[in-house]
């Protein structure tokens, strides 16, 4: 049976490919790139056998990036007159009319991911963050750029207090609060355990675990009290699954091990209310908090042991947020998503 496949194969003329990778395998043998890899791809149209190969050029390490700020992408809002034309499944995909809290969305992963909020139709969101000039500036940005209702908080997430005063003033402006992306964080790193200062220790406990509870309990508060479920995601780390090298982190890693854990048990609790509670968990990103001359050297380590070849970009986590905020993850909650160019394979 094979033999006679093969000898069909061989009695048919292929034709060329509309796709610049895919080649014909006679065209292959006579490429330039006859020295690359390729995956062979057989198709089938109208009765008639097609066999070709797909080249793909070897990897090579992505370029580094230099020390600076984000990358920037104005955000596009999502106009009313195409949502009526989404086929369903596309339509699970969208937030419209939703409103949003983003803790540590004046820069980095949070202001991107509430960019991406606001492509998929949300009508509100709340920036929080304890850097006031960054705050004001990512608020007025997104909403000069879409026309949603933006509005920045400077508060900071250890303080249980006024978070519950300041998410009960976002549902009091909004009338709703359906997601929470909690990406306000901080990390310290090269710091080797046998003596790593035990102020520093715990102020970082307190920001990424402390925080990202204290935020998590005064929004699933009011869902609960306006009834109407949500969704809510943490953004953890890859550095709660492995061991990042070669820097010593411990208590990074701790924490967002940590923030992993409370993810799942929120979950479990909270699933009675129709809260889902997810985390996603970064590999290395290409932000600010990175683009600093001392990692430069490491970042090269990074790069180098992610099957990928590159560091994520500002942006790579903005289409798992949405797909986690909305409904076409609807029976999803307690889970981890690692996002990380391959990194944790190895
Ligand atoms: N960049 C990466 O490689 C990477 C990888 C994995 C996970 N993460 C996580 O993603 C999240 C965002 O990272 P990023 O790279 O965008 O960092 P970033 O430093 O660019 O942004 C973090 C934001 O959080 C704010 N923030 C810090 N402490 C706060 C506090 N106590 N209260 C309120 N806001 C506070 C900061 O002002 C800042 O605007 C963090 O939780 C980080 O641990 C980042």
């Amino acid at each position: 049976m094979l033999a006679r496949t093969a000898l069909r194969f061989t009695q048919r003329a292929v034709r060329p490919h509309a796709f610049a990778p895919l080649t014909s395998r006679a065209a292959f043998n006579s490429s330039s790139k006859a020295n690359d890899p390729e995956v062979p791809v057989i198709s089938y149209h109208n009765g008639e056998r097609k066999e070709e190969a797909l080249q793909y050029e070897a990897s090579k390490p992505g370029p580094v990036t230099p020390p600076g700020a984000d990358a920037e992408k104005p955000a596009i809002p999502l106009k009313p007159e195409i949502l009526s034309k989404l086929t369903p499944t596309l339509q699970r995909f969208t937030l419209s009319g939703k409103v949003a809290v983003v803790t540590g969305g004046g820069r980095g992963l949070g202001f991107n991911m509430a960019q991406a909020l606001a492509e998929v139709g949300v009508q509100g969101i709340a920036i929080m963050d304890v850097q006031q000039e960054l705050g004001d500036k990512a608020a007025k940005e997104l909403s000069e750029q879409t026309g949603i209702d933006v509005r920045f908080y400077r508060v900071d997430v250890r303080d249980g207090l006024a978070m519950g005063q300041t998410v009960a003033d976002v549902v009091d402006h909004f009338g709703r609060l359906d997601i929470l992306i909690n990406a306000a964080g901080i990390a310290d790193s090269n710091m080797k355990a046998e003596s790593y200062d035990h102020e520093k220790f715990r102020r970082l406990i307190d920001i990424n675990v402390t925080g990202s509870f204290l935020v998590a309990q005064a929004v699933a508060n009011q869902m609960m009290r306006l009834g109407n479920g949500g969704s809510i995601i943490n953004i953890a780390s890859m550095s709660g699954t492995i061991v990042n090298y070669p820097q010593e982190q411990s208590c990074y890693n701790a924490s967002k091990a940590a923030v992993v854990q409370l993810t799942r048990s929120l979950a479990a609790e909270w699933a009675r209310y129709g809260i889902r509670v997810n985390s996603i968990s970064p590999g290395y990103m290409d932000t600010a908090l990175n683009r600093v001359p001392a990692l430069e050297a490491q970042k090269r380590i990074w790069i180098d042991h992610t099957p990928q070849k590159r560091l994520g970009a500002v942006d790579d986590l903005n289409n798992l947020a949405v797909y986690l905020a909305s409904d076409g993850s609807a029976f999803m909650t307690g889970n981890n998503c690692l996002i990380d160019g391959g990194y944790t394979l190895w």
